[in-house]
C-alpha cells in the first residue's frame, strides 16, 4: 500500500481506500482519537482507533511527539471539524517519545521558549506554517524571475572585496589565531593565509551579478550572506538570504517597476498556494494582538494587508521630498523621533521610514535619489552632482524590505567615487572592467528575504522565520 501525506487524504474523495500514514502525534484524546500531522499540511488527520481491541501498552506509547505508522480506512468523519479521518486497522509505533520531557506540549508555548528549542519548534502549527509559506515565496522567487527571462546564478559566498563598504564582514581565515603570521610592519600576513589574501563572507552578491547582467542580461542570484553588525533588533540577522535581480540596459525607473512587480507576485502566489497556512498565521495574529496596546496592533487582519499590497501601488517619492514631510511632521516637531530630522543630507532611520509607510502615505513606499554620501559607492551620481540614483522600498511594520540602485557605468566617474571613499581600486579591478568593455546603463536592487517573509507570515521578530537565527551572541544548533 502506498504511503499517503496528510495533505493528500485530506483533499480525497476516495473514500473507503485502505491508507497508509506516518507522522507525529499530536495529541491523543479519550485512549481513542490521535490528532496525526506529517508536516504536508497545517491541519492533522484525527485517526480513531479501537482502543478495546488494542493492546493497552501500545496506547500507552501513543503520546505527544511520537512517531507512528497508521493503517486504516479513510472514512467520512462521523465527528465536528473534518471531512475524513481514518478509521485505524494498525497501529505502529515507529519512535517514542517521553512525555515528561519532550519540550513542544499541546498548550501555547512562547516564542522566546521556541526559540531556545528551535529544533523542535518547526513541530508547531506557527512554525509549520512559517515555514511552508517560506519554501512557497522562495519557489515563486524562482518561478517569477524563470518566467521573465531572468537567469539564475550562483555569487560566491567567500569573496575578497566589501560590496557594500560597510565593513561589516567577517573574517574566512585558516590563520592559527595563537599565532598571526605578521610583515614586517605589523601587519597580518594574509599572503600566508588559506586563499593568500584577505577574505570575507559576503555581504552581498551584486557586484559578481552585475559582471553576469553585463553578458547574460537579466540574472538573479538568491543565496545567503553575512552581516557582522551589532544590531539586535527584530529586523536584523547576522545570516540572512538576499534576492540580487541585475539587469542590462535598464534604468531606475525599470528598477522600480520591476520591483514593485516582483514583491506584488510572489505575495499574490503565497495568497493563492498558501492559504491554510495563511489563514492560521491570520488568526495567530489577531489573538496576538489582543494582549497589545491597540496603537501597536497592525491596522488590518493579515490577508487583508496582503491583498492591499498586490492591490495598490506603491507610492513613489524622492528622498528630498520625504524629508520636507518629515520635518514638517507631527513627531519631528514634538520630538518624538529617536533621531530628529533637521536638515537634508539626513540618514532616515527605521522610525522615519515607518512613519512614512504606516502614517503619512499608508501604502508601500519607493523612496528613490537619496543624497550620494549616505549610499554606497557604485550608485549612479545625478547631475545635480549630489544625490544618486538609489532606491529603497519600504513596507508597513517592516521599513527597509528592499535597497538597490541604478549603477555607475561611467568608468571615470566610478573611479573618482572609489577614490573618495579611499578604497583600494586595485581590489576592483574586475568590477572595472565591466565598465571599460561594454559598458551600459544596468540596475538591480536586493530583496531581504526573511524581511519578505516575516511581511507575509505577519511574524514580529526576524528571528522566528529563519530556522535557526544567527544574530549578536547566539550561533546555537
Ligand atoms: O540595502 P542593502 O544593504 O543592499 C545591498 O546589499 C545591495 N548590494 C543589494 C543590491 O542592490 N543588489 O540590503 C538589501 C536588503 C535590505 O533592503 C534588507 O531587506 C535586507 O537586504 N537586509 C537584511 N535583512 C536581514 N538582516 C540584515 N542584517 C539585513 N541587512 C540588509
Ligand atoms: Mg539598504
Amino acid at each position: 500500500m502506498k504511503n499517503s501525506t496528510i495533505s493528500e487524504l485530506l483533499h480525497s474523495d476516495k473514500i473507503l481506500q485502505e491508507v497508509n500514514v506516518k507522522g507525529w502525534v499530536r495529541t491523543f484524546r479519550a485512549n481513542r482519537f490521535i490528532a496525526l500531522n506529517d508536516g504536508s499540511t497545517i491541519n492533522n488527520i484525527q485517526c480513531v482507533v479501537d482502543f478495546e481491541n488494542t493492546d493497552e501498552s501500545l496506547l500507552k506509547k501513543v503520546t505527544t511527539g511520537a512517531a507512528v505508522s497508521i493503517t486504516g480506512t479513510l472514512i467520512e468523519s462521523q465527528g465536528k471539524g473534518q471531512k475524513v479521518e481514518i478509521s485505524v486497522t494498525s497501529l505502529e509505533i515507529l519512535g517514542e517519545s517521553n512525555p515528561d520531557e519532550y519540550p513542544i506540549q499541546p498548550k501555547k508555548h512562547s516564542l522566546e521558549f521556541l526559540r531556545e528549542n528551535a529544533h523542535l519548534r518547526i513541530r508547531t502549527n506557527t512554525f509549520g506554517a512559517i515555514m511552508r509559506v517560506k519554501s512557497a515565496l522562495s519557489f515563486a522567487i524562482h518561478k517569477y524571475f524563470t518566467e521573465n527571462g531572468f537567469y539564475n546564478f550562483h555569487a560566491p559566498i567567500i569573496t575578497g572585496s566589501d560590496a557594500e563598504g560597510a565593513g561589516e564582514m567577517f573574517r574566512v581565515s585558516v590563520l592559527d589565531p595563537n599565532n598571526i603570521p605578521k610583515n614586517d610592519d605589523g601587519s597580518v600576513d594574509y599572503s600566508q593565509d588559506f586563499f593568500g589574501k584577505e577574505t570575507n563572507l559576503t555581504v552581498s552578491g551584486q557586484l559578481e551579478a552585475e559582471t553576469y547582467a553585463m553578458a547574460l542580461g537579466k540574472v538573479f542570484t538568491f543565496g545567503p550572506t553575512f552581516r557582522a553588525e551589532n544590531s539586535n533588533t527584530t529586523r536584523h540577522l547576522a545570516e540572512f538570504w538576499m534576492v540580487e535581480p541585475e539587469v542590462a540596459f535598464m534604468n531606475l525607473d525599470g528598477n522600480m517597476d520591476l520591483g514593485e512587480d516582483f514583491i506584488k507576485y510572489v505575495i499574490q502566489y503565497a495568497l493563492e498556494n498558501c492559504k491554510d497556512d495563511i489563514e492560521f498565521l491570520e488568526q495567530r495574529l489577531l489573538q496576538d494582538e489582543k494582549s497589545k496596546p491597540a496603537i501597536e496592533r497592525s491596522p488590518m487582519p493579515l490577508i487583508e494587508k496582503l491583498k492591499f499590497v498586490t492591490e495598490n501601488n506603491f507610492k513613489r517619492v524622492s528622498y528630498t521630498e520625504a524629508i520636507d514631510i518629515l520635518r514638517n511632521s507631527k513627531p519631528n516637531k514634538k520630538k518624538k523621533f529617536q533621531f530628529s530630522i533637521n536638515e537634508w543630507g539626513a540618514d532616515l532611520q527605521s522610525e522615519h521610514e515607518r512613519f512614512l509607510v504606516e502614517k503619512h502615505f499608508k501604502c508601500p513606499v519607493i523612496l528613490f535619489d537619496y543624497p550620494a554620501n549616505i549610499k554606497a559607492f557604485y550608485m549612479r551620481l545625478n547631475e545635480d552632482g549630489k544625490t544618486v540614483r538609489a532606491m529603497d522600498i519600504l513596507f508597513p511594520g517592516i521599513g527597509e524590505i528592499v535597497g538597490g540602485a541604478q549603477r555607475e557605468e561611467r568608468l571615470d566617474v566610478l573611479k573618482e567615487k572609489i577614490k573618495a571613499l579611499d578604497i583600494d581600486e586595485k581590489e576592483l579591478w574586475w568590477y572595472l572592467d565591466t565598465r571599460k568593455f561594454g559598458t551600459a546603463v544596468h540596475s538591480g536592487f536586493g530583496l531581504g528575504f526573511e524581511r519578505l517573509v516575516l511581511f507575509v507570515t505577519g511574524m514580529g521578530n526576524i528571528r522566528d522565520v529563519i530556522p535557526y537565527p544567527r544574530t549578536p551572541q547566539n550561533a546555537e544548533f
